[in-house]
């Protein structure tokens, strides 16, 4: 940290405590339901482009330990480490061959060990990703599964056999033709796959399967680890009688693939076998259909898992842009529908997605960073615990991929081989997946300006973005008014003014297509957030007069409270 670093972050300290002296409200620890996963900043790196230690060009757990400190010096409490497990790799990892083995790209379980033990040294926690939908079909258990009908393993999966004609229709999102049954000629049946062949779905209505589960569970919770976020989880329970869908609805994803028969006998389950025996954190991929659905899967009393991230907001982004109405609307609607019982997680960016500030904030040279800042203060400054994507903090962008073969990921080329074949504009398409593909958010973390941005000393395994030498975390780190330096400011900011965790939202001037304002208020405390979301000088009509406010953080540095607010312009004021 440099020293002028040092200083800013001294005098925000400073005056968050000195606030709370003065103040004369219930003190903060008389919050009901104070929780730690509540207060905590969740920072997810995606280890296979973070740091790669050894030159191969594929980040690795060493490479993530060599980098703590700066993890550390982000003020973050959690880390979500994208699955280290044993894997073909044929979905980056998210097709496990042996659960309770390490990755060979990533390194050894010595090496976990000393991850793990470095994060908690410097008090960070450590959440894993549980993919436990399917397996990768290299996994022992599918091996045995396929290799004959009357294998103890044969009810692990989902198995249809050739005599009975072929299986009513199911979709899979990554293969090549959507269709969710494989024909295995070995044991003459059909296999279930929501995602790609080689990532079989799983038979939860099996308990020896699902003993399995919380057995690796507990493997990973005995070895300190702090949580567990569950890879679509919502899909796992099915109805394996595998019923005909209404005809129109059979690609319907969200109302007949998810919140299958007994989900929540599994999850309580779990909860009883393994999440209320640790102090770890829970968190499912996925809502559920509906705000009755998430309820039932977060809400305290129904002991099954702390929360869930909603996609009805993230999907909103697209090639064309989105509308800030919609926006607001969809982040209102879920937290009122959560204001008083249950949780949820904010995120707007993940390794499935486009970089934050292309697909939500602006980024071209002028805007990238005010616009990025701007985002970092909404995420950060909204009721939920905040997921936020590494690289995001540096302002990083969409490495703006046009070519097929700069493309990894094989849900991406699955599909683009799919859309060829039923006659699809490929041009179009390239440009949709340069704006939208999962690639996106996976090339290397920018650390610094030399050969291949300090990430490898080898050939990356994806191009990196170009514009490393301008964008990294060196050059950002010397920089106070750094992206970088905005996030860390504002994390401290939430640890230490509990208003942003626990505080009442509500949403001001509604309908207003380019502002987004709201408050948020707790024991007496009311903070008010504005947020321009376009690259002009606009208004806002929030009917609360902050002339006399208290800036508590500002994109600018220079906020002139008068009501207009400069492109991108974010202020989070304390009312009087
Ligand atoms: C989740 C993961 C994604 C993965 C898929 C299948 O959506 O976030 O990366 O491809 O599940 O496991
Ligand atoms: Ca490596």
């Amino acid at each position: 940290m440099s020293l002028k670093n040092l200083l800013t972050a001294f005098a925000i300290a400073a005056t968050a405590c000195c606030c709370n002296q003065q103040s004369t409200h219930p003190p903060d620890s008389e919050i009901p339901g104070r929780k730690w996963w509540k207060e905590a900043v969740v920072y997810q790196i995606y280890p296979r482009s973070f740091q790669d230690a050894n030159g191969d060009g594929i980040g690795d757990l060493r490479g993530i330990i060599s980098r703590l400190d700066y993890i550390r010096s982000l003020g973050i409490d959690v880390v979500w480490l994208n699955p280290i497990y044993s894997s073909p790799n044929d979905d980056n990892g998210y097709d496990i061959s042996d659960y309770r083995n390490i990755m060979k790209d990533f390194g050894t379980m010595d090496d976990f060990d000393n991850l793990v033990s470095g994060m908690h040294r410097r008090g960070i926690k450590l959440v894993m990703d549980l993919v436990v939908n399917h397996s990768s079909d290299e996994h022992e258990w599918f091996k045995q599964s396929r290799s004959s009908r009357n294998s103890p393993y044969r009810n692990y999966y989902h198995w249809w056999n050739a005599e009975r004609g072929k299986p009513p229709y199911r979709y899979s999102l990554f293969d090549v033709n959507h269709d969710a049954w494989r024909y295995d000629s070995g044991s003459k049946a059909y296999y279930l796959h929501y995602f790609s062949p080689k990532q079989p779905d799983l038979n939860w209505e099996n308990p020896a399967l699902r003993k399995e589960v919380f057995d690796i569970m507990k493997f990973w919770a005995e070895k300190g680890i702090d949580g567990f976020r569950l890879d679509a989880f919502q899909f796992v329970a099915k109805d394996t009688g595998f019923p005909q869908w209404p005809k129109g609805y059979e690609k319907n994803f969200n109302d007949y693939y998810s919140m299958g028969p007994h989900i929540h006998d599994y999850l309580k389950e779990m909860y009883k076998e393994v999440l209320s025996k640790y102090n770890v954190m829970s968190v499912a991929e996925g809502a559920g259909r509906n705000f009755a659905d998430a309820h039932e899967l977060v809400d305290s009393g129904r002991k099954e898992l702390n929360m869930a991230y909603a996609f009805d907001a993230v999907d909103l982004g697209k090639p064309g842009g989105y509308s800030l109405l919609r926006f607001k609307q969809v982040f209102t609607r879920w937290d009122s529908a959560f204001a008083k019982e249950g949780w949820l997680s904010i995120f707007l960016a993940n390794h499935d997605q486009a970089r934050l500030v292309t697909r939500f904030g602006n980024d071209s040279p002028a805007f990238r960073e005010i616009s990025s800042k701007m985002l970092t203060t909404f995420i950060l400054s909204m009721r939920g615990t905040p997921f936020y994507y590494n690289g995001d903090e540096l302002g990083m962008t969409n490495p703006g991929f046009t070519r097929l073969e700069q493309f990894r990921d094989k849900a991406t080329l699955n599909e683009y081989q799919h859309q060829k074949a039923i006659g699809t504009d490929m041009v179009q398409y390239l440009k949709n997946i340069e704006f939208s593909g999962r690639d996106n958010g996976r090339t290397p973390f920018q650390w610094d300006s030399s050969t291949n941005a300090g990430f490898s000393s080898g050939k990356s395994w994806i191009e990196l973005n170009p514009d490393y030498k301008q964008i990294n975390a060196a050059r950002e780190e010397n920089d106070s008014n750094s992206c970088l330096n905005y996030f860390r400011k504002m994390v401290r900011l939430r640890k230490e003014n509990p208003v942003l965790v626990y505080g009442i939202y509500q949403l001001l001037d509604p309908a207003n297509p380019d502002v987004y304002a709201y408050t948020r208020e707790l024991n007496g405390k009311k903070w008010l957030v504005v947020l321009n979301f376009r690259n002009r000088v606009v208004t806002s009509n929030t009917g609360i007069d902050f002339s006399k406010a208290r800036i508590m953080i500002d994109n600018y540095g220079h906020a002139s409270l008068d009501g207009h607010l400069k492109p991108y312009e974010a202020l989070l004021l304390e009312l009087p």
